[in-house]
């Protein structure tokens, strides 16, 4: 383990983004205690917040990247990350905030990922290819093989904005086996097939704060499991004819 818990000490600000539940909730600490970490929840709960603001407390551009590298942006902290306080390990101190040849730490962040690749595709420490010249899921594995891998901290962004379901799969394994390598990651997702990763802890963000849930119990997997069975359980919900059976 490289991060072991995050908490917003007193005084706690006003103001966006500590009116968000789940960034209340950080005044009492959430600890980390498995390498892989999700961070599960409706649109606008604060997944991205919090993520971002992880990557600015370990000197990541909050735009994406690696630690140590601020390629584009203005470098200044999001207002949580400057509020936030994270405890390392020795070796995630080592690993994070040590002298930059060695820091191992990346911020994959689907919705900036072909931005970042027009900064630094080919250059030392990086991908060599061109991800304009790439489908969209191959472009993300071509950065997820080349940066996710080995003892680090990767924190992620909705990786499976571009994945197909066999892609989701794929980056189950690696997960898998950067956790076994001795890496750490914390992933904002919407993908029940991530989510599945044996062994993860799964934080639901939600409007009462955040809550650790089982994988089985979680509101994401459980409207996944209703649609599949009866699609218009759901459909006559948001269509204005009604709805049939998809053929
Ligand atoms: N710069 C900002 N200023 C004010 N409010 C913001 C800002 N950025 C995000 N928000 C708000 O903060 C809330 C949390 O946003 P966030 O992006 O963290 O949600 P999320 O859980 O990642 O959602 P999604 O699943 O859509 O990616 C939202 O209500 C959003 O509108
Ligand atoms: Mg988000």
């Amino acid at each position: 383990m490289l991060i072991t818990r995050l908490t917003v000490p007193p005084p706690h600000p006003r103001g966006w983004p500590f009116t968000i539940p789940a960034v209340r909730r950080l005044a009492d600490g959430i600890d980390l205690t498995t390498p892989v970490t999700f961070l599960v929840g409706e649109n606008g709960s604060g997944k991205s917040t919090l993520v971002e603001a992880v990557a600015d407390v370990c000197g990541i551009n909050a735009e994406g990247g690696k630690a140590g590298t601020r390629y584009a942006s203005t470098g200044e902290a999001t207002p949580l990350g400057r509020a936030l306080h994270a405890e390392f390990t020795t070796t995630g101190l080592r690993l994070i905030r040590g002298p930059r040849a060695k820091r191992r730490a990346f911020f994959f962040r689907a919705e900036t990922l072909f931005n970042l690749g027009q900064n630094v595709s080919g250059l030392p420490g990086f991908w060599e290819e061109d991800l304009t010249g790439q489908s969209h899921g191959e472009g993300f594995f071509t950065v997820l093989d080349r940066m996710v891998a080995g003892p680090g901290l990767y924190l992620m962004d909705e990786p499976e904005a571009a994945l197909s379901f066999t892609s989701c799969l794929r980056l189950v394994a690696l997960m898998d086996r950067v956790a076994r390598e001795g890496g750490q990651i914390i992933c904002a997702t919407h993908s029940p097939v991530l989510a599945s990763l044996p062994g993860a802890r799964i934080l639901e963000l939600d409007e009462d704060g955040i809550h650790c849930a089982g994988w089985k119990d979680l509101h994401l997997v459980d409207h996944w499991r209703r649609f599949l069975e009866t699609p218009d359980a759901y459909l006559r919900h948001v269509l204005d004819h009604g709805a049939a059976s998809p053929s």
